[in-house]
């Protein structure tokens, strides 16, 4: 029986055990999706002998992402961008590392939102940590336009200069002040939470979204609460909104699909389903 797991510390309460093994039982595949929570010291070795410990492939979780994307002997495209990986598997004994949070923010997107296409969208971006480089390269793969703020100004064009360095054409990203958001609101077709902020025990994003167009679509990132302030305010007002919660779930999907492609093959299926009821049962669980 084919075994897969999340490393991560803390790892308890990841809720990826709840959606794999969501997918195994629906589409009846033997296998077991299990949760390692690893002490820094052990964690290079075990990775690095998953095979051997048993396990086909693995999710990485918070704060291994970055040691993962060191250690494994090749890295997908997507993963550069970010300098870390979540998702992991093994080809001819070699670990493979990818990062599927900007194709899961996408699929988010485009499944929430019937008819959206990124391309020529005017995105704005709060935000220029990890998730936000996931979720800025893939946008600007899809064609949109970004303002990115941060409020650490640097840290946003650290961002800018990383990605110009690995390829990335950069023109599209116009850097702004943090306190000119709200101006800034006036122009987004799209407005993406990447921050913390907002999170249940972290401050909220206090906001003012008197700018923002009708049309515009809000999107966050964070999924505790599932409803944020930013979310609340958005639809009040009459925003379509999209919540995080999809995101987590889509990025779950190319992992799934590659670790169980021959069991997924023999029952004719080419991809996982995102279902209503995997949506309910992870909820139970926030
Ligand atoms: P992740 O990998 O999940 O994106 P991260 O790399 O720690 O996490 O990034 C967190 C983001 O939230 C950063 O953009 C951070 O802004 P700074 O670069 O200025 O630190 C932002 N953030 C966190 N707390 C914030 C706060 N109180 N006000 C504004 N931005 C905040």
């Amino acid at each position: 029986m084919k075994k897969i797991c999340v490393i991560g510390n803390p790892a308890k309460h990841s809720l990826s055990p709840i959606i794999h093994n969501y997918w195994l039982n629906k589409y009846g595949i033997e296998g077991k999706y299990e949760i390692k929570e690893m002490k820094n010291e052990n964690f290079a070795q075990f990775f690095l002998q998953i095979e051997k410990e048993g396990y086909s492939g693995c999710n990485i979780t918070i704060p291994y992402k970055e040691k993962a994307y060191e250690l494994v002997g090749v890295r997908k495209r997507e993963s550069e961008f970010i300098g870390a990986v979540n998702t992991v598997w093994i080809e001819k004994g070699q670990l493979i590392g990818s990062n599927t949070d900007g194709y899961g923010f996408c699929e988010n997107i485009e499944k929430s939102i019937q008819g959206f296409d990124f391309k020529g969208k005017k995105a704005v971006v709060l935000g220029a940590g990890g998730a936000a480089r996931a979720i800025i390269s893939a946008i600007l793969a899809k064609g949109a336009e970004v303002t990115l703020l941060n409020r650490t100004i640097e840290k946003a064009e650290k961002l800018k200069n990383d990605f110009t360095d690995k390829g990335i054409d950069t023109q599209k990203i116009l850097i702004k002040d943090w306190e000119q958001w709200e101006q800034i609101l006036s122009l987004a077709n799209i407005l993406i939470n990447t921050t913390s902020l907002g999170m249940s025990g972290q401050e909220e994003l206090k906001l003012d979204l008197k700018n923002l167009p009708q049309e515009a679509i809000v999107t966050d990132i964070v999924y505790r609460p599932l409803m944020t302030k930013l979310l609340l305010e958005a639809q009040k007002r009459g925003n379509k909104i999209v919540d995080g919660l999809g995101m987590l779930l889509h990025q779950a999907r190319p992992g799934f699909e590659i670790w169980f492609q021959e069991e997924l093959k023999a029952r004719g299926i080419k991809n996982v389903e995102v279902s209503k009821e995997l949506r309910s049962k992870v909820e139970e669980h926030l």
